[in-house]
């Protein structure tokens, strides 16, 4: 039964991995930094990782072999820095959405290079610096150009696995907000189809849940 740990995963994306993963029998291994009913009546096992506790997340531990990685939670933080105490959010975001990601992932990589596995990181084209044609959002924008980079250089230090950076689309989730054109259950069932056909060939890519390449 193979095997994934997927971050952030008691609503939205999170949660539609995981009912996806335990839909087709894979063990899953889920953390959230709150209780999660659906998370456990789904069947996966329940972990509390709270990403912006760094300390936490430099000292998770998992045993045994782990096939994927899918390092989901995110945040939006401050649309602009302009006080300190907006400063000091923005930094918070990078810890949430870059920092965390990459120590976990870390963490991870005994596990992952037991079953020469994959670390998927999920960013967003708002990430992109090529696309960002509209501003604001800085916090977020921001953090996810740099997990970008984080992942990237991952891929680069752990040639033996497949590292991704994939955006999901445009969500219809509490961060998608309601107006968004894509279900969460199309978007993960794309995003599951891309990591299929990841091979070390493509880690360090950017890619879409449509399989197409992203502008970095
Ligand atoms: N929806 C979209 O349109 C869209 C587009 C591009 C990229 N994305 C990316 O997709 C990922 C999932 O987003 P979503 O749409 O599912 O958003 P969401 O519904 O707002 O869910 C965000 C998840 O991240 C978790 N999280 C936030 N801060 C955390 C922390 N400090 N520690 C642990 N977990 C934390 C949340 O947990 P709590 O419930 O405890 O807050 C929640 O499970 C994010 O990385 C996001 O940037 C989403």
């Amino acid at each position: 039964m193979p095997r994934v740990l997927v971050t952030g995963a008691n609503r939205g994306l999170g949660l539609e991995f995981v009912r996806q993963f335990t839909r087709d029998r894979w063990e899953v291994v889920a953390t959230a930094r709150t209780a999660a009913p659906e998370v456990l009546e789904l069947g996966a096992n329940l972990l509390q990782l709270d990403l912006s506790d760094l300390a936490g997340v430099a000292s998770f531990e998992l045993e045994g072999p782990l096939d994927l990685l899918i390092a989901n939670a995110g945040t939006y933080g401050p649309r602009d820095a302009t006080t300190a105490d907006e400063a000091h959010e923005w930094l918070d975001t990078f810890a949430v959405n870059t920092v965390a990601p990459y120590l976990l992932a870390q963490r991870l990589l005994p596990n992952l290079r037991h079953a020469r596995g994959k670390a998927i990181a999920v960013s967003t084209r708002m990430g992109s610096i090529e696309d960002n044609k509209g501003g604001g959002y800085l916090a977020y924008r921001s953090s996810k150009t740099a997990l970008n980079m984080a992942w990237r250089t991952l891929a680069l230090a752990n040639r033996d696995l497949t590292c991704a950076v994939l955006h999901p689309g445009w969500v219809q989730t509490r961060m998608g907000g309601p107006n968004a054109p894509v279900q969460p259950e199309e978007s993960i069932a794309g995003l599951r189809r891309v990591i299929d056909s990841l091979t070390p060939a493509d880690s360090g890519e950017f890619l879409d849940f449509q399989g197409n390449r992203v502008p970095w």
